[in-house]
């Protein structure tokens, strides 16, 4: 193995690890999470092994999108801190060897950015064609809009002009046009200032809606390819930052995400989230047939050597089914949301994995054993590591937005304010903080906790699984997804059980004579005979990660 690579391209073999500041920790006791209760937690992440910290939107905001929608790119949310407080969490978060991510959003601003409140004062303000307006009455497009609940346009007529803007998200995110050099010439800027502040990327929100060009006319575009814009981004990001990152929210099939990783070694998105095995994940999970997940995995298109594919099983939003079909969907609608209650935007679920795993610990700790030991950079949503459940009475994607529960104290010790001037409510119930906390869990060594910490540290140490080629292995059993990782002469085995029965996996490996497999999450070695074959025990829900060892080789496990 090439070592030192892994530290040169060092998102290939991450642990990025999202959270949103304000239902952190509240270090003041307002009620509100802040930078300074983050700072004053960053041992408990890199105690966990995080590597890279990814923190939603903290910039002023009137908050009607939980933050992404932003009044000021170059601000920081008062309620949070200040820029001198975002500087000595980098520095903290650095020290202890985390490198900082934070969301990037520029597909489009709040309706109060001061941009857009020049922009419809008159159809000749300078700010005018910093977003999309169109002086026609615009067509249906119900179908196109993304938060159905709330909007059934992507248009939204400004009475003061008496013409229309776009919105792809809610009618109060007006979408920038970035095809302007002008607006592509502020966010450069933002991208600068965020990166000599010490950051070591992005997030990017929305990548495919701004690289749209609805509602563009000819003279409204300034360059034809949208994806020079994302490739203009990355050697900007590049040459003031060598090896910061852009992590791209795409959620579009595999072939069409590949154009976003660019060509040429790859030269617009480094990173991006792999929707599809996510997806394809649950419907795995919901059938226990590993078919749909090992086939999201060989399918997805070979990829630029420096890029890399984020993987998930949780985050901020609902966990979306969009791309699964209307049967499949109602499959894992049945399985982990079958209530109304559970379910939004006619697409997705409210609900955390724990909660539809029907708290199975055994089934919890497979499906997050499966998640690390997918060929990608595992992303953890805050709380994840302690099976922190839902709020189902909050409103849609709040659901999961939920206080951090650091102890079994009042307001789960998140804040000291009384309870009804915090941000959110705290879970309550079996998931709340009396049972599900971090400060317990921290002191139990069988705890979930200490559990996905040694994922972490083990994923930290097999480089094979950021960076290997993926096989998919043949044996008999359809719920048992059985997969192999190699890079470099280096190579390592993942067994995952999606089922209740015990099972023996028959394997046969293409391995030199007298290679042993080796246990990483337990004790134990296997001999492969000398065609490589070997039986291999699973548990119900088990799980096994083997390294091949070659005879006389040197690796440490
Ligand atoms: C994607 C973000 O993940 C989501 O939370 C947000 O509402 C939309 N982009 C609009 O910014």
């Amino acid at each position: 193995m090439r070592m030192t690579q892994t530290s040169d391209l060092w998102w290939k073999n991450a642990v990025i690890y999202c959270l949103d500041i304000e239902t952190f920790f509240d270090a003041d006791g307002d009620g509100v999470g802040d930078i300074a209760g983050l700072t004053e937690r960053i041992d408990y992440l890199a105690q966990l092994g995080v590597t890279c910290l990814w923190l939603m939107p903290f910039y002023p905001t009137p908050d009607r999108d939980d933050g992404y929608d932003v009044t000021d790119y170059y601000g920081v949310d008062p309620r949070l801190g200040t820029h001198g407080d975002v500087v000595e969490l980098i520095r903290t978060a650095k020290d202890r060897g985390m490198r900082v991510i934070a969301d990037l959003l520029i597909n489009h601003t709040s309706s109060e950015h001061p941009w857009f409140q020049a922009s419809r004062a008159s159809t000749d303000n300078p700010y005018r064609d910093y977003y999309v307006w169109r002086a026609e009455p615009p067509p249906d497009t119900s179908d196109q809009v993304i938060f159905p609940d709330e909007e059934d346009s992507i248009w939204e007529l400004d009475e003061r002009t008496g013409e229309w803007y776009l919105h792809h998200f809610y009618a109060h995110q007006p979408d920038l046009n970035i095809t302007k050099a002008k607006v592509r010439d502020e966010i450069w800027k933002t991208i600068g200032f965020w990166l000599q502040l010490g950051l070591d990327g992005f997030r990017v929100d929305a990548v495919p809606y701004f690289l749209s060009d609805v509602g563009l006319s000819p003279q409204d575009k300034e360059v034809d390819d949208p994806h020079t814009y994302l490739r203009q981004m990355r050697a900007f990001l590049g040459r003031r930052h060598g090896d910061a990152i852009l992590l791209g929210e795409v959620n579009l099939p595999h072939e069409e995400q590949r154009k976003y990783f660019g060509d040429n070694g790859g030269d617009q998105l480094h990173m991006m989230f792999d929707f599809i095995a996510m997806q394809k994940t649950y419907l795995s999970l919901a059938r226990e047939d590993a078919g749909p997940l090992a086939e999201a995995l060989t399918q997805r298109p070979a990829i630029p050597h420096d890029c890399q594919w984020a993987t998930f099983l949780r985050n901020h939003d609902e966990l979306t089914l969009d791309k699964l079909t209307e049967d499949e969907r109602a499959e894992v609608f049945a399985a982990f949301g079958p209530e109304e209650r559970m379910q939004v935007y006619g697409r997705g679920l409210k609900r955390r994995v724990p909660t539809m795993l029907d708290g199975d610990p055994r089934r919890i700790r497979m499906a997050y054993s499966l998640l690390f030991s997918l060929p990608g950079t595992p992303t953890l949503y805050y709380g994840e590591e302690l099976g922190m459940g839902e709020d189902l009475g909050a409103d849609g994607r709040m659901a999961v937005r939920t206080p951090m529960q650091w102890s079994d104290g009042e307001n789960g010790g998140f804040s000291t304010a009384p309870p009804d001037r915090l941000v959110g409510q705290v879970v309550d119930g079996g998931y709340g903080p009396k049972h599900v906390n971090a400060a317990a869990q921290m002191r139990d060594a069988d705890s979930l906790w200490n559990f996905v910490r040694t994922l972490v540290l083990t994923y930290r140490a097999c480089p094979e699984l950021g960076w290997g080629r993926l096989t998919v292995l043949d044996q008999p059993h359809t719920h048992v997804l059985a997969h192999q990782l190699s890079w470099e002469g280096s190579s390592v085995v993942a067994l995952h059980n999606l089922s209740a029965e015990p099972v023996t996996v028959p394997l046969r490996l293409d391995v030199p004579p007298d290679s042993a497999l080796v246990d990483l999450l337990r004790d134990g070695t296997t001999d492969l005979g000398a065609d490589g074959a070997a039986d291999l025990p699973l548990e119900g829900y088990g799980y096994r990660w083997l390294r091949v060892r070659r005879d006389g080789e040197r690796q440490l496990v």
